[in-house]
């Protein structure tokens, strides 16, 4: 059966590296995954195109996720909620079927280094990256989850225009007061306490108020341009786990700004690029891949 990755640019993709190595462990002969590069203006075309030629399935990158989560005949949960489609799987009476493995992709990787439940959650930044990521994280019951974004508006829209719907629909609790002035709110989901906070203009302030977090994950792509997150070192409890969703051959500069603030623990989002690959395979072939060796032939090749 055919699988690709599509996205534009595609080339640096190291998902068919990793989805050959999942087929080896199973001895899947008949399993292929390849590149796939849109044009920008022609994301549902060559979808449909890869599908009316039989493919299994398709995972999908930047910048098509959004594209994908219109294209795709039904929505799982997760994707409707992310409001974004990563993975597109075929079922037996040609529908298309988009879901988003991202966010467990990132929690199963955060459950190799520790526990979630109980813990004192920060998820930095709202976009895609973060709002994948939200219900999977609040499904593991943490203490609380504080979601902290430049931009508060965008913040609040997370909450407010994907999450809400979705919570509403499954009947899980969510109430919602106003706590700190126009720009936060704190809202109850499910039995755990959310809390949105702008980062803007004093960012510094996360961790200045005396709270601690265990798990503080940069959802946000303030890597890419080099820079860290302006925050109070104090926001790391001393065993708190740091995780940065970007990942490289060089330490991040959220992760060098973690360490020096003394987090126990620093880690890349390779383990999560690997586990929501994992999660697609899974979904694509009924079977679940052991993510460790793959994971460290990627670390070693970064
Ligand atoms: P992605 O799909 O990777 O999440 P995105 O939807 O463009 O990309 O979202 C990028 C996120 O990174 C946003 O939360 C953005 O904050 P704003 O909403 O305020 O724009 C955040 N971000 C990007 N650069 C940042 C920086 N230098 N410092 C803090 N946050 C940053």
């Amino acid at each position: 059966m055919r699988y690709v990755v599509i996205g534009n640019p595609i080339a640096h993709s190291k998902s068919p590296q990793i989805h050959a190595a999942f087929a080896a462990q199973f001895g899947l002969s008949d399993f292929s995954y390849e590149r796939l590069l849109a044009p920008l203006d022609g994301f549902a075309a060559t979808a449909r195109a890869l599908f009316d030629g039989g493919a299994g399935g398709a995972n999908v990158t930047v910048p098509f996720k959004e594209e994908a989560f219109a294209f795709a005949d039904a929505l799982s949960e997760r994707a409707a909620a992310a409001g974004a489609v990563n993975t597109l799987i075929r079922h037996a009476d040609d529908r298309i079927e988009g879901d988003n493995t991202d966010g467990a992709g990132l929690v199963a990787d955060l459950l190799r280094h520790g526990e979630l439940s109980g813990k004192r959650i920060l998820l930095i930044g709202a976009g895609g990256a973060a709002r994948g990521a939200l219900l999977p994280l609040l499904v593991e019951r943490p203490a609380m989850l504080l979601i902290a974004n430049r931009t508060a508006a965008r913040a609040e829209a997370l909450l407010a225009d994907i999450v809400q719907p979705w919570l509403r629909s499954t009947g899980l609790p969510v109430t919602a007061q106003p706590a700190h002035g126009a720009a936060a709110f704190d809202f109850l989901v499910g039995g755990v306490p959310v809390e949105l906070k702008s980062a803007v203009p004093a960012s510094a302030a996360l961790g200045r108020d005396g709270v601690q977090f265990d798990v503080i994950i940069n959802a946000t792509s303030a890597s890419l341009g080099g820079t860290g997150i302006p925050m109070h070192p104090d926001a790391f409890a001393p065993d708190a786990l740091a995780y940065d969703m970007m990942y490289g051959r060089d330490e991040t500069p959220f992760l060098r700004q973690a360490r020096e603030a003394g987090a126990a623990q620093c880690v890349d989002g390779l383990g999560m690029l690997v586990g929501q690959a994992a999660e697609a395979f899974a979904l694509w072939t009924g079977h679940r891949p052991d993510v460790e060796p793959v994971l460290a032939q990627l670390r070693a090749a970064l």
